[in-house]
């Protein structure tokens, strides 16, 4: 395979393990990030200790401390930032990049202010550019010890899809490829607001599988439903870009959403959370847009809405997501009766 030069913005704790993952493919990787210490602490110590402490960077992994220079001569850019900061991020370097770059979105969420996906506002910023999107389970921290993870790469160009693929291709990688951008995109942001309900069932739930397998069935129908009215193919939410991330981020001790979910159900409010964490997980802001999404498109939508009014300060109880979770059958049974 062809040794080429890759980039990530923003050596956070998922940038950080692609840039050490990709680099074990045999690639040289340049990592830029917006804390300058944070390029530092890896220049000298070969690990980030803010973000991913405890894993040794591979010797393929360049720390720098201009963007510019990040991603001149990387065939593929890779923009690995919380939802708030991808424009702000992408936009500077958008000049300094190969003319025949392609750009990967890493982040979950929708742009900022609006009901769009990110992948179609990077490629706004940077319309003369190909971009892809990854989807599907890849926890950072499994991803960086070495634990084999499938991603989606998806495109509207399947030939820009491959070329990812083809570069992802090594020992920490599955890849597979889509061109269906909707519903990967969405997979990845819906997930995190059924993530929050699977963490708060745990603690309201006991142990319960049944009811769990009742939840997280349910979740994915009500994912597929709203991804479809989308423009989504739903059967990329049956898939590893839906249920798949699903089972991961609502199950995994590393999960930010479902560790929201297990503190709300413990009594403690939003606010409070915020305050003592330090951080909202992505699928608090999803949840208000994704029921938006959901009214409009009158797709019923019972147990996001449950997760909004817990977010909202109802407080979160059984009875009601036993509802809810009834809604929702009663919803399935109408739709395969039609
Ligand atoms: N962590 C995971 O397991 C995982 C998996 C898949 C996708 N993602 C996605 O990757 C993206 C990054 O998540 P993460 O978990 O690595 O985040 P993180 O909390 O570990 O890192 C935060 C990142 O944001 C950057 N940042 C903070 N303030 C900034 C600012 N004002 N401007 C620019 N950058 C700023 C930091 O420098 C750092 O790189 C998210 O969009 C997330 O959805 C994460």
């Amino acid at each position: 395979m062809t040794r080429r030069k890759f980039a990530v913005l923003g050596a956070g704790n998922m940038g950080t393990a692609m840039a050490h993952a990709l680099a074990g493919n045999g690639h040289e990787v340049a990592v830029w990030d917006f804390f300058p210490e944070v390029i530092q602490d890896i220049r000298r110590h070969r690990v980030n200790r803010r973000f991913l402490p405890g894993i040794r960077l591979h010797a393929g992994v360049r720390a720098m401390t201009d963007a510019d220079e990040c991603v001149a001569g990387a065939a593929l850019v890779i923009v690995c930032v919380p939802s708030a900061f991808v424009a702000s991020t992408l936009a500077p370097v958008v000049p300094a990049l190969e003319k025949d770059a392609v750009l990967l979105n890493v982040a979950k969420g929708f742009a900022p202010g609006t009901k769009e996906p990110l992948v179609f506002r990077l490629k706004r910023l940077a319309p003369d550019h190909d971009c892809v999107h990854l989807a599907g389970p890849a926890i950072a921290n499994e991803l960086a010890r070495g634990v084999p993870t499938s991603v989606v790469l998806a495109s509207s160009d399947p030939r820009a899809a491959r070329r990812v693929a083809e570069w992802f291709t090594g020992p920490s990688f599955i890849p597979s490829t889509s061109t269906d951008v909707m519903g990967a995109a969405l997979g990845g942001i819906l997930k995190n607001v059924y993530a929050i309900l699977l963490g708060c069932l745990e603690k309201l739930g006991g142990d319960a599988r049944n009811l769990e397998a009742a939840a997280l069935t349910a979740s994915v129908h009500e994912m597929a439903a709203i991804a479809g009215a989308q423009g989504g193919q739903p059967a990329t939410l049956y898939g590893i870009a839906g249920l798949g991330d699903l089972i991961a981020t609502g199950f995994s001790r590393d999960s930010h959403n479902r560790k929201f979910g297990q503190l709300l159900a413990s009594g403690k409010s939003v606010a409070q959370l915020e305050k003592q964490l330090g951080w909202l997980p992505e699928g608090v802001r999803a949840t208000a847009v994704v029921c938006a999404l959901a009214r409009a498109q009158r797709v019923p939508a019972p147990l996001a809405g449950w997760v909004r009014r817990v977010l909202g300060g109802t407080p979160p109880s059984l009875d009601h997501l036993l509802r809810a979770l009834r809604a929702s059958a009663r919803t399935a049974h109408l739709s395969t009766s039609d």
